[in-house]
């Protein structure tokens, strides 16, 4: 569990490309082993056999403090090893995240709990055991070691143990938790490739490990562990049927707060993961008159964007506007979600509508991220 020490210059090309990294942070630094010419801060490693030389390379940054952006199954996440609270400051600066919104500690093996938490219910190990590694975070009471700022002064920490080969590769060669939030500028839409992290963070970051897409496209669901009963903090890429298959006596209860209120309960901010564009959502049971709605509200304006599932899509073809497909069911509208208000942006738009999904299955944490990326703008046919 302990920290290796920080390993200096050795000669090896990569480290010394660290090293200059460290001491001319934002520069950009090529190979120096002259084998490939690509510089040295976006460097693609296959998904699921990363080369150990690119792994180590990281997390020699990690250990010099620097900040590294690592693909996970769900997005890609900013990470700094957890116990370093001025590489944990980083992490908040460079995301221009407010202090005010804790991090999640990723962890390489559920025998790390006892690491990042100081009390461990017989349920986190319960979850743990059944749904890692994988889209689930616990929050837990936090130890000791875990610092202040990491958790923005709570006593709990958010926990999770992610299910991708470059993420759990790099929790093994870093020997530490490290603390990753989503890698994007604070309030924007997450990252789900690599290319999304160099929009939003650009040289700021001292690596980025490049893996491709991420698979399930959304963050993790959240569960705290700490109150009288587990309740649901975020819905997320594991669905709360398959949580309360296990765990039936599973709360939820949405929160949609105001900036000055959400800071009394992170994460449940109402404006998040959004596009440039204004968005309303337009929600109904009734397929044709849900797509009237829409049509009607693109027949009033200008330059729009939709993001439709493939059962919608046609509704729209013959329009000018730019269409961006979510796929044909809630997996494919998960996984695109982000990316396509991203692409829509790119292309200027200036209003993206979009379908409330059904509230089920992966529908709820799409219908959470399209309500706070609209701010509430709802349209009920
Ligand atoms: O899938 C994910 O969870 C991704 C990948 C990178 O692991 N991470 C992610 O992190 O989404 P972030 O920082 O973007 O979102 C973390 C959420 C925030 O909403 C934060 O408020 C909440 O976790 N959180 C963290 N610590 C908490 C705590 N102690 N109590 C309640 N909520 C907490
Ligand atoms: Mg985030």
């Amino acid at each position: 569990m302990q920290s290796l020490p920080i390993v200096g210059c050795s000669g090896h090309g990569r480290i010394r490309a660290a090293v200059l990294i460290q001491e001319y942070p934002g520069v950009n630094v090529t190979r120096t082993a002259g084998l490939l010419q690509e510089r040295v801060q976006h460097i693609r490693v296959d998904a699921q056999d990363p080369a150990a030389e690119d792994i180590d390379f990281a997390a020699e940054i990690m250990k010099s403090g620097g900040l590294v952006a690592f693909p996970t199954e769900t997005v890609y996440g900013l990470g700094a090893i957890a116990w370093e609270a001025s590489a944990v400051d980083k992490i908040f600066r460079v995301k221009g995240r407010p202090p005010n919104d804790p991090l999640i500690v990723h962890i390489a093996a559920i025998d790390q709990l006892s690491a990042v938490a100081r009390e461990i219910p017989d349920l986190a190990c319960e979850l743990g055991r059944h749904f890692w590694p994988g889209p689930l975070t616990l929050v837990l009471k936090k130890s000791a070691r875990i610092p202040a700022n990491l958790t923005a002064g709570l006593d709990t920490v958010a926990v999770r143990l992610p299910d991708h080969p470059v993420a759990s590769a790099l929790l093994k060669a870093v020997r530490a938790p490290i603390a990753a939030p989503s890698a994007n500028r604070f309030s924007r839409p997450s990252p789900t490739t690599a290319q999304h992290v160099l929009d939003d963070l650009g040289d700021m970051v001292d690596l980025l490990l490049d893996a491709g897409p991420t698979t399930i496209g959304l963050e993790s669901t959240i569960i705290s562990l700490v109150g009288d009963s587990p309740q649901v903090l975020r819905p997320g890429g594991l669905s709360l049927e398959a949580l309360r298959r296990f765990l039936p006596e599973l709360g939820f209860s949405p929160h949609f707060l105001g900036e000055d209120e959400a800071a009394l309960a992170p994460g449940s901010l109402l404006k998040h993961y959004s596009p440039r564009a204004r968005l309303i959502v337009f929600q109904g049971g009734d397929d044709s008159a849900v797509r009237a709605a829409m049509r009607a509200e693109i027949a009033g304006n200008q330059n729009i964007g939709v993001m439709a599932g493939d059962a919608d899509a046609s509704a729209f073809s013959r329009l000018d506007v730019k269409i961006e497909r979510l796929g044909k069911d809630d997996e494919g509208a998960a996984n695109r979600l982000f990316a396509a208000m991203r692409a829509l942006d790119q292309q200027g738009v200036d209003l993206i509508i979009a379908r409330a999904p059904e509230k089920r299955g992966l529908g709820l944490a799409v219908w959470d991220r399209l309500l706070r990326a609209a701010e509430g703008s709802l349209v009920e046919v």
